[in-house]
């Protein structure tokens, strides 16, 4: 174990076997990444032309900064042999305090303290070699996703509660543990259908009940639900049901997925939704066992749980750990969300980069030119 991860012995050994590591900015690393994270706002953030590339250099000049240990850390993420990692020290972006009632979608959208939150999480995408990129089938195409309680669920009512809520991260409702869709395939395109992300980062604009967000780390349960119920996993045998948040007519249903796959990379990758997936029909009892034991596994494990803030951000690997949370108490949490892609992904798939995967396809369109 490196000095960088003893934040404190008992949490560092705590985070360490469930393989979530604390990185930590010093106070002139963190000053000068928010410096670098606003000039990202001001030409608009994430979305804007030559985000990309600004958000790029950015990262480079930060890890000259960063000690031998800290580019460790960095890299055991990149290589895929972490399951979450966590981004402290990192400076407050404004100061006031929440609004009595949660704006709307749009108006947040705008505002500068979320583009500048956007933005640093697109630098710390990169920072672990992760590609900021959105699929157009999905959040309507945006890069940045603003998790929060705009269609209702959530312990208290909105104005215009609906009846029937969305079950995805714009309601309040508890989303059980979960990676993020799409469902076809983690890390190399299959059949025409593109990989799932390979992360999510994750910060806060307001959190003010300090909610927590959850996070199961996979290897814990594989290895409890032994290697037999593993090998059933990789098969063929599952479905899940389409996403809340496609865009309209984009997406749907599959079937005849697998949940675990070998790969030669980062040596496995999973794809599973708790409450989306389920086992085909022709399924064995083997496979209908080892589907059990999954869910099992799954419900009886403790998620490591972390509350997010402005001053901290939390970047999952979506192929070894899920997520969850609980029902939104305070419908003020906003959380800032940016898919990241691996350096493990193709490059074919990258012909061009705003990272818009097409529907659900592998091509990924946009303006600037190959990435490097
Ligand atoms: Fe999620």
């Amino acid at each position: 174990m490196t000095d960088s991860i003893k934040r404190d012995v008992e949490n560092a050994e705590f985070f360490t076997e469930q393989d979530i590591r604390i990185f930590s900015f010093d106070t002139r690393q963190s000053t000068r990444l928010h410096t670098l994270a606003e000039e990202l706002a001001a030409i608009g953030g994430p979305q804007a032309p030559g985000a990309k590339s600004k958000a790029s250099l950015a990262a480079t000049e930060l890890k000259c900064s960063f000690s031998k240990d800290q580019c460790e850390l960095l890299a055991a993420y990149s290589n895929g042999l972490v399951c979450a990692l966590i981004f402290e020290g990192l400076q407050k972006i404004t100061d006031g305090s929440p609004p009595n009632e949660l704006p709307n979608l749009t108006s947040l959208e705008n505002r500068y303290d979320v583009l500048c939150l956007g933005a640093r999480n697109q630098i710390l995408l990169k920072l672990v070699d992760n590609i900021s990129f959105a699929y157009d089938m999905d959040n309507e195409g945006k890069l940045v996703r603003l998790v929060a309680n705009f269609k209702g669920g959530g312990l208290t009512k909105i104005n215009a509660e609906p009846d029937i809520k969305e079950l995805s991260s714009h309601s309040g409702l508890a989303l059980g543990p979960h990676t993020e869709a799409p469902y076809w395939c983690a890390v190399n395109a299959k059949d025409g259908h593109s990989p799932s992300p390979s992360s999510l980062i994750l910060s806060a604009l307001w959190n003010p009940s300090l909610e927590a967000t959850r996070v199961i780390p996979l290897p814990p349960i594989l290895e409890k639900i032994g290697v037999t119920h593993c090998l059933a996993l990789t098969t063929g045998n599952f479905r899940f049901t389409r996403s809340d948040s496609f865009v309209s007519g984009k997406g749907g249903d599959g079937r005849n997925v697998s949940i675990l796959e070998f790969d030669d990379k980062v040596g496995f990758a999973a794809r599973f939704n708790s409450y989306r997936f389920s086992v085909n029909d022709n399924a064995s009892n083997f496979v209908r066992t080892a589907y059990s034991a999954l869910c099992r596994g799954v419900s009886e494990a403790t998620p490591v749980e972390y509350t997010l803030t402005q001053e901290s951000a939390m970047v999952i690997n979506n192929v070894r750990s899920l997520h969850c949370r609980d029902v939104i108490k305070d419908n003020r949490r906003v959380l800032v969300r940016i898919f990241g892609l691996s350096k493990f992904l193709p490059l074919s798939l990258f012909r061009r980069t705003r990272y818009c995967c097409r529907a659900d396809f592998l091509s990924i369109q946009a303006a600037e030119g190959p990435i490097m």
